[in-house]
């Protein structure tokens, strides 16, 4: 499968690290339909792709990474336009939240409504010092449609996932940190992409069956009762078990050198 091209968003391998950049500064990367249905082709190219390791996604210029669904576009779609975009949230994004390779948001400016939505959908979030993050929904009289009342208060708890949905508080990359919603805060002068980068060097130059294995029981075990969760860890672990890497890691341990993992 081959990634999107020309379009909306830039697509660069960083070493085994595939950077997505929304890039439409001139909307502050605002979610059209077609940077929608690229991140999903993004992802899902990722997917097979043995070159990837992990999927970073930023945002194009130092304001945002992404002012959520694009309200120009939204003004001129029919009621039934914007419920198909809403389906295909779940689609597109879904491929990220799915992705079997691990995802990393560098936030490198505001994340708002959609735009945190997707950032959601990774597994870790680095931000840059000045950002905001908040989901604005209400108070355009909607509500996050791209799974943000579901995830958000997975991640941040109840009280704080209804604190920020229901006044529409925008929160400062500290209070993130402070709440987890953010893994971390890139320090002054370091641009986020390349924080973010270093931050997932381990991810890198780790053992691609582990991880998918390990992201698979942490997200299915999230949505069961402990006793099924516990049974999908078994799972996941025969599989790892059975990998190459783990006989490899076996093999560098007794020699004393690093590992070199293949992902099989
Ligand atoms: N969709 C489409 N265009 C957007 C946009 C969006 N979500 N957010 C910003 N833009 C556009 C603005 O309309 C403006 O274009 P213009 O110069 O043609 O008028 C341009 O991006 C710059 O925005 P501006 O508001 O002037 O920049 P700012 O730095 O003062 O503020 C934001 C930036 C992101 C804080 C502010 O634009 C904002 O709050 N946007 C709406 C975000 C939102 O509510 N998203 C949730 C949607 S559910």
């Amino acid at each position: 499968m081959a990634y999107p091209q020309g379009g909306p968003l830039r697509v660069e391998h960083r070493g085994t690290a595939l950077v997505l950049t929304l890039d439409r500064v001139e909307r502050h990367n605002a979610l059209s339909r077609q940077l929608i249905e690229e991140l999903g082709q993004a992802a899902r190219a990722a997917a097979t792709d043995p070159s990837v390791r992990a999927i970073v996604l930023t945002g194009a210029g130092d304001k945002a990474f992404c002012a959520g669904a694009d309200l120009k576009e939204r003004q001129a779609l029919s009621k039934d336009q914007v419920r198909e975009i809403v389906r295909l949230y779940r689609t597109e994004f879904g491929a990220l939240d799915r992705s079997p390779k691990p995802v990393i948001a560098a936030l490198n400016g505001v994340a708002l409504g959609g735009g945190l939505e997707l950032a959601l959908m990774a597994d870790l979030r680095v931000a840059a010092a000045g950002v905001q993050i908040g989901l604005p929904e209400t108070s355009l009289a909607i509500i996050p449609g791209a799974g943000g009342t579901q995830k958000l208060p997975r991640i941040v708890g109840e009280a704080r996932a209804k604190e920020m949905i229901l006044l529409g508080r925008r929160l400062s990359a500290d209070e993130a940190l402070a709440w987890g919603l953010v893994n971390r805060v890139a320090p002054a002068g370091t641009p986020v992409l390349d924080d973010a980068l270093a931050f997932i060097e381990p991810i890198l130059r780790g053992a691609p069956v582990a991880q998918a294995a390990a992201l698979e029981a942490i997200d299915a075990g999230l949505d069961a009762d402990l006793a099924t969760g516990m049974q999908l860890e078994i799972l996941a672990y025969d599989r790892v078990l059975v990998s190459e890497d783990r006989d490899e890691a076996l093999r560098a341990f007794g020699e004393k050198r690093p590992p070199n993992y293949q992902g099989k």
